[in-house]
């Protein structure tokens, strides 16, 4: 017997009257996914502002949102998504954990209230398929009751131990999937590191060099991040759903943001979180494709029409492959091109 459901049950939905699942995810640029405390009217009042500047506003109602705030910030997020149109950017909430006594009434207030609004639900401290398959049908239902069009979509963080080692399941759970984060604050707690940064590097975590007599040892810091990062890359890609990098907690260190958002880019992420209002100009700048490595994808795709054979460029090998690597580049230089005329005009398209 199969696992999961059968090729055909896949894709029906979970509910009579609720909205058939995605074959294909929306293309959407989601360079940056922006975090809103939406129990503060100051920061809500500057939401109308914000839309234009970023690709996703998302509602906090999780983490970093005190317990006895809970129900003014899910009341805060409905009020702001009613009061908003978002165009073309995207509206997400991330809601409380499923084990918490938050996450039914975020779920069933702020789907019955905005649900026709919303595009995705963060879903943190996922450990495995059954996490997804629970928020799956609940949404169905409520998708059914409110007479929804467009499904919901579901996005988990990945912060726990048991979540990374059922990657490939959760990102297998649901037509209703569509990314994941990396959560490094709560799955270096999870895993027992010791470290009590949010997301970076460690200047403890380094690689030695070899000893050279009496000369000092140079030592190469690493990424602590890697190794989880190409899982969740790997199991995203496979099942057509998009990997993200998620929060950089030190605010003052702008260039080691920059750093660990380019390392998540060039692995595979599409985009990371912006927590604070500087590091929005950061994920812009990493996750729209540089202008030099557009121009050389272009001129690979351009002396390879058909995608086949292998042509020599400044006396670089090209063939197959590489036009591929180089498609990927283009695809989304077009994508940020059609949301910024400046970059537009940077690229040539
Ligand atoms: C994000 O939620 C994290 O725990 O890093
Ligand atoms: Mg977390």
């Amino acid at each position: 017997m199969p696992a999961g459901r059968t090729p055909r049950n896949f894709f029906r939905p979970l509910a009579i009257g609720a909205p058939a699942p995605m074959r294909e995810q929306p293309v959407r640029l989601e360079r940056m996914i922006h975090f809103v405390p939406p129990h503060i009217e100051k920061v809500r009042a500057k939401v109308p502002s914000l839309i234009d500047s970023v690709d996703v506003v998302l509602g906090n109602l999780e983490d970093a949102i005190p317990a006895d705030q809970k129900k003014a910030a899910r009341d805060g997020f409905i009020a702001m998504a009613k009061e908003n149109d978002f165009g073309a950017t995207g509206l997400w909430t991330r809601i409380n954990c499923l084990n918490s006594p938050w996450a039914l009434d975020d779920i069933v207030e702020v789907v019955g209230a905005v649900g026709n609004k919303l595009d995705v639900i963060m879903l943190p401290k996922v450990d495995g398929a059954w996490d997804i398959h629970y928020l799956d049908q609940l949404l169905a239902q409520l998708e059914a009751q409110h007479g929804i069009s467009k499904p919901i979509g579901i996005h988990a963080i990945l912060e726990t131990a048991e979540g990374v080692m059922n990657v490939e399941d959760i990102a297998a759970a649901s037509p209703r999937m569509h990314g994941m984060s990396l959560g490094p604050a709560d799955l270096a707690a999870f895993r027992g590191m010791k470290t009590t940064r949010v997301g970076g590097g460690h200047p403890d975590y380094r690689v030695l060099a070899d000893a050279d007599g009496d000369n000092p040892r140079a030592g190469y810091q690493q990424d602590l991040w890697h190794y989880t990062v190409g899982k969740m890359v790997d199991a995203c890609q496979s099942f057509g759903i998009k990997a993200f990098y998620g929060p950089f907690g030190d605010f003052s260190d702008p260039e080691a943001c920059e750093a660990q958002f380019l390392n998540a880019f060039l692995q595979g992420c599409h985009g990371a979180w912006s927590l604070h209002p500087t590091q929005i100009d950061i994920a812009k700048k990493v996750y729209s494709p540089d202008p030099d490595e557009v121009s050389f994808a272009r001129r690979i795709l351009e002396s390879m029409p058909d995608g086949t054979g292998a042509v020599m460029i400044d006396g670089k090998m090209q063939d197959d492959a590489t036009w591929k690597q180089a498609k990927v580049i283009v695809d989304l230089a077009r994508l940020v091109a059609e949301k910024d005329p400046e970059l537009a005009k940077v690229y040539g398209l």
